[in-house]
């Protein structure tokens, strides 16, 4: 139930963030790339910039902008200590007038800490080629060479995962195509934004299209390919690379897959230390 109340909420988000876009001009785009910007991590980690976030929106009494940042530091790992004592200082700047806010705050805070602990386990096959992967991520070779094993690995034991490849990051807008199993693609050099490998790396989060064919913002590699999924690998809210994953299966990529292909990421987000 409660789930269900934040997935709606972050659904709206995405669609009036849309239809903002289709009619933005140069100011609320700047805005919108400013806000962007000054929640990356900097001197001050990812994490406390979204604490900050979220004390400043309690104050301010935007219950959105506070679920928004609730989810964000679910996201960034925070405790329930350290939330609660984020929101007692917000508490105590903004005064009793925010409890109702505070109120509902602590609701959506306790669905987020709910929702994590009644995730099914990954199914076998996944759990499986998941410690493969791990196995992969500390072989003492290059990282390059550790990946393609990951990218061969992935192409060779799920049969709808048609292509399978690395972007590294470049500075923090562009994606350069790195090791991969499939077909050679022309798209070797990506900016951050454009397509769908650019839209999970400037939203910092995973894209699933299930039809390509419906896409406006993709970059189509084959026409055999129908369904996609590109998950960005982040440190600290930073894009290091992201893995990208082809279907020739329409729709092929179930919410098992994404939480799978999250947890490869983050298997092997040491090979950039
Ligand atoms: N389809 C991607 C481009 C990369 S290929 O899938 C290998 C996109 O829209 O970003």
């Amino acid at each position: 139930m409660g789930t269900d109340r934040i997935e709606r909420f972050k659904r709206e988000r995405e669609l009036l963030n849309k239809i903002v876009m289709k009619y933005a001009g140069l100011t609320t785009k700047r805005f919108y790339s400013l806000d962007g910007q000054a929640y990356r991590p900097g001197a001050l980690p990812a994490r406390i910039k979204e604490l900050l976030g979220l004390v400043a929106s309690l104050v301010l009494r935007c219950d959105d902008c506070v679920s928004y940042h609730l989810i964000r530091c679910h996201e960034e790992k925070v405790t329930s200590q350290e939330l609660e004592e984020a929101l007692a200082v917000g508490l105590v700047v903004g005064g009793s007038i925010t409890i109702p806010h505070l109120r509902r705050a602590m609701r959506t805070w306790d669905e987020l800490q709910q929702a994590s602990t009644s995730v099914a386990p990954l199914p076998a096959h996944y759990a499986a080629l998941l410690r493969t992967v791990a196995t992969i991520a500390e072989w003492p070779y290059e990282r390059d060479r550790r990946l393609q094993a990951v990218c061969n690995l992935l192409k060779e034991q799920v049969p709808y995962y048609d292509w399978v490849g690395f972007y590294l990051a470049e500075g923090e807008n562009m994606l350069v195509l790195g090791p991969f199993a499939g077909e050679p693609t022309e798209h070797v050099r990506i900016p951050f934004g454009k397509g769908v490998c650019g839209q999970a790396a400037a939203q910092r989060k995973t894209v699933v299209v299930q039809d390509v064919a419906k896409e406006q913002n993709y970059l189509a590699c084959s026409l055999q390919v129908k369904s996609e999924i590109v998950v960005p690998l982040l440190r600290d809210g930073l894009v290091l690379g992201e893995l990208d994953i082809d279907s020739h299966t329409p729709a092929a990529f179930s919410e098992a897959d994404q939480r799978f292909l999250e947890e490869v990421c983050r298997v092997l987000l040491p090979l950039w230390d």
